[in-house]
């Protein structure tokens, strides 16, 4: 297939269905957002309003570098900060399901407010093949975003969505990235799951153990970034494991799994067998960076019956 013709006919076809209209792109800083954002730019430019939720669950640093790498292509992007309202959501619950659905439905009560603000006609939204797929199969909640944000088309709204890479996969999605000379750090992204960080901490997600696993997981991610893997994530551990001061007396702390893992399409997955000095090398630095971490493990599971995140 030729990439290059696909984005030069999906940018005709933004341009012709928008005519002079407003279209909202949300950025998550994934790759799906990342490609269909700069299409609906190059067909429409300042046309084009771009929003980016910080839900206080990104990356270190991710809200500034999407902005920055963003920047770098001509395109602005108005970060939402909101991680106190998904903190908030968050408070208090433990349970994984009951996890995701507060983060799903915060999501949702943001991005619908920012949609319904920015007066667009239009969502442009990074649906792929594969969504459309896992949704009728049952695996994924629908990705009808529209409707899950309260603006169904039905009530009036006039609101229409646009899903220029929907008969794509991931490798294909990542194709067209590079054949619109998007930097690499972005179309060779790393996956990241929607609730973010929130999959990685098991327990209650507060700021202060949000901060643990986010460290961590920069950590595992500089350290395997020269190995080939499909992700490479850290996760903390709901319990507290002992340790021993400098002085000698015991203390409890926190744990961190490390999680390393080649996969193809991440239905099945299998640890990768990353070298002992890379293991120690980060053994010693979680321990090292983060004093309230006694013990760091490296997660062995394969996908069945694991999953790759933790929640
Ligand atoms: P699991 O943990 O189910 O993850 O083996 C499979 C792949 O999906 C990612 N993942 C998510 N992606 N929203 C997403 O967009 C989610 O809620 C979500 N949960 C998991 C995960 O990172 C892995 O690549």
């Amino acid at each position: 297939m030729d990439y290059k013709r696909f984005a030069r006919k999906q940018i005709e076809s933004i341009r012709k269905t928008v005519g002079d209209g407003r279209v909202i792109s949300a950025l998550s800083g994934g790759v799906d957002s990342a490609v269909c954002t700069v299409l609906a730019h190059r067909a429409i430019g300042d046309q084009l309003r771009v929003i980016f939720i910080d839900d206080g669950l990104m990356r270190e640093g991710e809200p500034q570098e999407v902005k920055a790498a963003f920047a770098k292509l001509g395109i602005r992007v108005k970060v939402i900060r909101a991680a106190g309202t998904f903190f908030k959501a968050l408070k208090g619950k433990t349970d994984p399901e009951e996890k995701r659905k507060a983060f799903r439905h915060t999501f949702y009560n943001v991005f619908g407010k920012a949609v319904r603000d920015s007066k667009a006609q239009f969502l442009i939204q990074g649906t792929i093949a594969a969504d459309i797929l896992e949704t009728r199969k049952g695996v994924k909640t629908q990705h009808n975003v529209l409707d899950q944000i309260g603006i169904s088309a039905k009530k009036g709204y006039g609101f229409t969505v646009i899903e220029p890479l929907k008969t794509l996969y991931k490798p294909g999605v990542r194709k067209v990235g590079r054949a619109l000379g998007l930097p690499k750090a972005l179309y060779e992204r790393m996956p990241f799951p929607g609730p973010g960080l929130a999959a990685r901490c098991l327990g209650e997600c507060t700021p202060k153990r949000i901060a643990v696993v986010r460290r961590a997981c920069r950590i595992v991610e500089e350290e395997t970034e020269r190995f080939k893997k499909f992700q490479a994530i850290a996760a903390l551990v709901e319990d507290q494991a002992t340790g021993v001061t400098k002085g000698g007396s015991r203390r409890f702390g926190d744990l961190i799994a490390v999680r390393c893992v080649d996969s193809e399409n991440a239905v099945t997955a299998t640890a990768t067998r990353l070298p002992w000095p890379t293991l120690m090398t980060i053994q010693k630095r979680i321990s090292k960076e983060i004093p309230s971490v006694t013990k760091v493990l490296y997660d062995l599971s394969p996908k069945p019956p694991s999953t790759i995140e933790y929640i």
